[in-house]
């Protein structure tokens, strides 16, 4: 006979934080979002841990090497998609780990013969004014010149005019030498009173250039996530199918931490998986996901360093509707955070939940991380941004960015190609959508993470540790959800929340 749960499941909008005792050191400004992100035995650190409980969703919209340098920069961690060619994936970790903070390839690169009209129309296109002049015309190529806004005059100079006749001659240039530190750029761009400063390998090659502007910015983000070697740390997305040739590929690109990424995790599939990995490399790796005590015993079990909650409660899902799977996003964190502390209890070994998709308010990541989940992860909140690898469009008035699930056609299409269209997907389980356009990463996460401490602040907790420890939830009735919004009054338009 089934077993059935008579208690409906429940999702975060169903509950409310009661307030505890504010003391007067209770301050956003004393709030600390540290959180562990790999298993880690009692009295012991984290190898890993997060400065903010964020990481972005596993997914083609959301998680290219773009986000995961703007998450990192914040204090998050992106896990680069893996649905795309091995090849493709390790490229991108690459990127994020050869990334300099400050160090940038030159994306503006002409040769010497050519014209002053081939600057303009560069400029045009790319909106730099600042081009490197290379032998071959590449980001790499050997340094001949720069040509900035005060090498010609727009007006008077002939547009045919050779390059070599105005561009400012590398024995003219000040220049620095691979390997050199940021601040000893920085001191070189002040002593020179220079806008940029092109860094050089032993053979004259073009490596990065340095631009004053980029030095500011870099000194403005403290919390920014960083392995030993100072490089922003990356996470990348597996499946239980190409691991053997996959896995070893991303550890040689430099991955900080894989993640199984699977609608249903509680499977022989990722147990196999997840000994693999731990067999034959030293790197870390999430698996889920699973939404009750026995998924994640079976998944921690398997060696998995941290576990992943959430069956479809994702906003492109259609999981639920399709299969006819899933539970509601509250109730499976609750219950296998329960399972994580009796875990913690029996064997001193604390296991990191992360409560995956459903998050439509900023709030609740608060209740996700007070009912005990150690960080999020989020899909629409980060396809929003600027920072997402998809196009920005103008539908009717508004700008919105395109958002689209692992399990809709276009995101499969990529595997149609590879096995030359053996594997059609039978049916979708996710939608192509559009989400509003929400403008910088960095703005609307500011705002979200003001919100989170000040939310702490009134439960009196300075720490995740002590939110989870201390924190009084409240199941609240439908009725009492109306009067939770604005209730009654006719809403200006400039009132209107702004939240996506
Ligand atoms: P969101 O933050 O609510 O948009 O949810 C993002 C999460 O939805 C991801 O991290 C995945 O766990 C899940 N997801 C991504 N694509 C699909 C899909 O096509 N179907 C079902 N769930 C998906």
């Amino acid at each position: 006979m089934a077993t059935y749960y008579m208690e409906p499941s429940r999702t975060f909008s169903e509950f409310l934080l009661i307030p505890n005792l504010t003391t007067k050191a209770c301050t956003p400004a004393n709030v600390k979002l540290k959180t562990p992100l790999v298993k880690f035995n009692k009295g012991e650190e984290p190898a890993i841990s997060l400065n903010i409980p964020f990481s972005s969703a596993v997914m083609q919209a959301v998680s290219d090497d773009g986000m995961a340098i703007a998450l990192a920069r914040s204090g998050g961690i992106s896990f680069i998609f893996g649905s795309q060619s091995i090849e493709e994936q390790a490229q991108m970790v690459r990127k994020v780990k050869g990334y300099k903070a400050g160090f940038v390839v030159s994306r503006s690169n002409l040769k010497p013969e050519q014209s002053l009209s081939d600057v303009l129309a560069l400029k045009e296109e790319t909106g730099h004014s600042t081009v490197a002049i290379t032998d071959d015309g590449t980001a790499n190529g050997k340094l001949l010149g720069i040509v900035t806004g005060r090498d010609y005059r727009k007006s008077r100079d002939p547009l045919d005019r050779a390059i070599s006749e105005f561009m400012t001659p590398f024995e003219k240039l000040i220049y620095g030498k691979s390997g050199i530190s940021l601040s000893e750029a920085n001191n070189l761009i002040w002593d020179h009173k220079l806008n940029c400063l092109p860094i050089v390998d032993d053979n004259g090659n073009l490596d990065t250039l340095v631009f004053r502007k980029d030095y500011d910015e870099h000194k403005e983000n403290p919390m920014e996530l960083l392995d030993k070697n100072k490089s922003y740390i990356v996470g990348a997305g597996i499946n239980t199918k190409d691991y053997t040739e996959r896995v070893p590929a991303l550890v040689e690109a430099g991955v900080d931490i894989l993640v199984i990424d699977s609608s249903d995790g509680y499977s022989e599939w990722q147990h196999e998986t997840v000994q693999y990995v731990k067999q034959n490399f030293d790197v870390k790796i999430g698996a889920g996901n699973v939404v009750d005590r026995e998924g994640f015993r079976y998944l921690v079990e398997s060696g998995a360093d941290f576990i992943k909650v959430g069956i479809g409660g994702g906003s492109i899902c259609i999981t639920r509707e399709q299969k006819g799977i899933g539970r509601g996003q509250a109730s499976s964190v609750m219950e296998v955070v329960e399972a994580r502390d009796e875990y913690f209890r029996e064997t001193g070994t604390y296991i990191p939940i992360c409560s995956d998709g459903g998050i439509v308010h900023d709030y609740h990541v608060t209740l996700a991380l007070a009912m005990g989940a150690d960080f999020v992860m989020l899909g629409r909140y980060f396809a929003r941004f600027d920072e997402s690898p998809t196009r920005k469009l103008k539908v009717g008035n508004n700008f919105v960015k395109e958002y689209w699930g692992e399990g809709s056609n276009r995101a499969r299409n990529w595997q149609r190609y590879d096995t030359g269209g053996k594997s059609k997907l039978l049916f979708e389980e996710g939608v192509d959508s559009y989400v509003p356009y929400a403008g910088s990463l960095q703005e609307n996460l500011d705002k979200t993470l003001g919100k989170i401490k000040s939310t702490m602040c009134n439960c009196g907790s300075l720490t995740l540790d002590e939110l989870k420890a201390n924190a009084r939830i409240a199941l609240v009735s439908a009725t009492s959800l109306v009067e939770g919004g604005a209730h009654d009054v006719i809403l200006k338009e400039s009132s209107l929340s702004e939240e996506g």
